[in-house]
């Protein structure tokens, strides 16, 4: 009997291994697939595995693929299957806390010109795009400028022509009609890329403030200035050397709602860098069908291109290594000198977008 189980426990054993030895085979093709042209692959995985793009499902509000005209055999059609049921736990996840009546006001908007402005129309595909900061926006934005048919390659975009909205040939859903706006709603593929709330955070500080990129001054000069007379506690230290906005009194102003909203209103709208995702796409009130996550953009891209039927246009444009990944000793960095105090606060701003999304509270922050 105790043999049985041994040989049996063996065997377990085994697969797992082959199972994961599969998994990394499966990924190095993938990659080369993703990042560089289309490469014929040495047909060593099972066959019986593969799985025709057809039988990919697609979101409910797309219509199914045409019939391939490439052989049945998709190199990384077992992995965008398995990415797949990723991507419907998301939304799944997304939801069910968007029926959360607690966090209701942290998840639910209103469709204002605020969120309209957001949204990316590509009508030739049938593509809403609802642009986040800093999670390569930039990329996706070319790769509907090349569908949309300005340019016949994401290279060939001048890098200046990608955010004038004037000449790119990539309008937004607030310049269309109610009407219109409607019906791109019902029956458009929608997706946009989210990724850790306070990682975002660290991302639009360093950007804003310290690299302070000089086609944007009005942060550094105009709205720093405005954070640190209201949030900074010591102003002994104003007037030395380095005195520019830091990491706390910028989570401190984040934290108060109150305050922040008028201080916002100083400086016009929302300031997107900062608002809540739920603000900026309004994810509970917009049937979505993919959210990608910025730190899996490198499965996530593949799979949105190949979900929105658009796989064999256009591809997205390589991912440097390692720039995706969530970096959590960064984030604790940052975070050590703030007090649990305006930590909580914060958490109670962003913690919509950590439950809409499945990031896991920061405990290693809070407790
Ligand atoms: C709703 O959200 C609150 C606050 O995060 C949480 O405590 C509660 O468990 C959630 N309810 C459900 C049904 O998930
Ligand atoms: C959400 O609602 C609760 C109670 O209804 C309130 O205490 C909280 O301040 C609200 N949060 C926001 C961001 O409006
Ligand atoms: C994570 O962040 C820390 C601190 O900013 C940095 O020193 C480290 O190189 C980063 N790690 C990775 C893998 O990028």
């Amino acid at each position: 009997m105790r043999h049985h189980w041994l040989l049996l426990g063996a065997c377990g054993w085994v697969l797992l291994i082959l199972m994961f030895a599969s998994k990394f085979i499966n990924f190095h093709s993938r990659a080369a697939d993703d990042y560089g042209e289309k490469v014929e692959l040495p047909s060593w995985t099972d066959p019986g595995t593969k799985i025709k793009k057809s039988d990919l499902e697609h979101p409910p509000d797309r219509p199914a693929a045409k019939p391939s005209e490439q052989p049945s055999l998709e190199p990384s059609a077992v992995d965008l299957f398995d990415w797949h049921s990723v991507a419907v736990s998301r939304l799944e996840q997304l939801s069910a806390v968007c029926k959360n009546a607690t966090l209701r006001n942290l998840t639910h908007v209103s469709l204002n010109k605020f969120v309209l402005d957001r949204i990316f129309v590509c009508d030739k595909h049938k593509i809403l795009f609802c642009q986040t900061p800093k999670v390569g926006n930039t990329q996706w934005k070319k790769v509907l400028i090349v569908l949309n048919g300005g340019f016949p390659s994401v290279e060939d975009i001048p890098e200046n022509l990608v955010h004038d909205h004037e000449k790119n040939g990539l309008p937004r859903l607030s310049s269309l009609s109610q009407k219109e706006i409607t019906e791109r709603l019902g029956s458009y593929f929608k997706f946009f890329i989210v990724r850790d709330p306070f990682e975002r955070l660290i991302s639009a500080f360093k950007d804003k403030f310290v690299k302070n990129p000089r086609f944007e001054p009005w942060y550094k000069h105009d709205i720093a200035p405005a954070i640190i007379r209201k949030y900074r506690k010591s102003h002994r230290d104003d007037g030395k050397a380095g005195t520019g906005l830091r990491f706390e009194d910028f989570i401190r102003y984040l934290g108060d709602d109150a305050g922040r909203r008028r201080v916002d209103r100083q400086f016009g709208e929302h300031i997107i860098h900062w608002v809540t995702y739920a603000e900026l796409c309004a994810p509970c009130d917009i049937e979505y069908s993919v959210v990608g996550h910025h730190e899996t953009l490198e499965r996530d891209a593949p799979y949105i291109l190949k979900a929105a039927g658009i796989d064999r246009l256009v591809s997205y444009p390589s991912i440097p290594p390692g720039i995706t990944r969530y970096n959590r000793t960064k984030v604790e960095h940052y975070f050590s000198g703030i007090s649990q105090r305006d930590v909580r606060r914060l958490y109670s701003r962003y913690q919509g977008d950590f439950r809409l999304f499945g990031y896991p509270s920061p405990d290693f922050l809070l407790n």
